[in-house]
């Protein structure tokens, strides 16, 4: 077991693109691996991409618990070796995120609400899943960092950015009761990944 170091926004690992993998099996992707899953839980985090262990390669890993996952059912834990992402239309949402890579912090980003997704599995063989909502954005989230984007390079409204303690704290006083969309949802639990 082995928890990594998490770089952080301004590293340059975070900003170029990810090279593809060549074999999927290969013990030291395997371990890689191991030692993503190792970080991410230990963050905690929802998701973990190699570059953000320092590591310029496309792999990914995440899960969504259960009460973050459509319908009260998550995704169990995945890894997601060359994956590639397809918008099923042209339908966005726009939905809180945050990253182990800007810790503390959270903004408003809008995401594809419909993708299918293709990627190698830990055992070699391919795997395709068509996903929304939730699931859809943590894996678009996660893609990026291999592409060297960072949601706020995806941000429309850069006034939403900012750190999650500070607007839990004015949710909590009411500031945001101004939104168009009556939803009153709290920020204390930014997932960040
Ligand atoms: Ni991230």
């Amino acid at each position: 077991m082995a928890i990594l170091k998490i770089a952080r926004m301004g590293h340059p690992t975070l900003m170029r693109i990810a090279d593809p993998i060549s074999d999927a099996r290969a013990p030291a992707v395997q371990q890689l691996v191991a030692d993503m899953i190792d970080t991410m839980v230990d963050a905690p985090g929802i998701g973990l991409a190699a570059p953000q262990v320092h590591v310029p390669l496309r792999i990914v890993v995440f899960r969504v618990p259960d009460e973050r996952g459509e319908d009260g059912e998550g995704v169990p834990l995945t890894v997601l070796i060359n994956p590639e992402i397809e918008p099923l239309d042209d339908e966005m949402e726009t939905g809180i995120e945050g990253c182990l890579s800007l810790p503390g912090m959270a903004g408003m980003v809008p995401r594809h609400t419909r993708i299918r997704y293709r990627a190698t599995g830990l055992d070699g063989e391919v795997f395709e899943r068509t996903v929304e909502g939730y699931h859809a954005r943590v894996v678009q989230h996660e893609c990026d960092h291999l592409d060297g984007i960072l949601y706020p390079m995806r941000m429309t409204d850069l006034s939403t950015l900012g750190y999650a303690e500070e607007m839990s704290k004015s949710a909590e006083a009411g500031y945001n009761d101004d939104e168009d969309d009556g939803d009153s949802e709290p920020h204390e639990a930014i997932d960040e990944q």
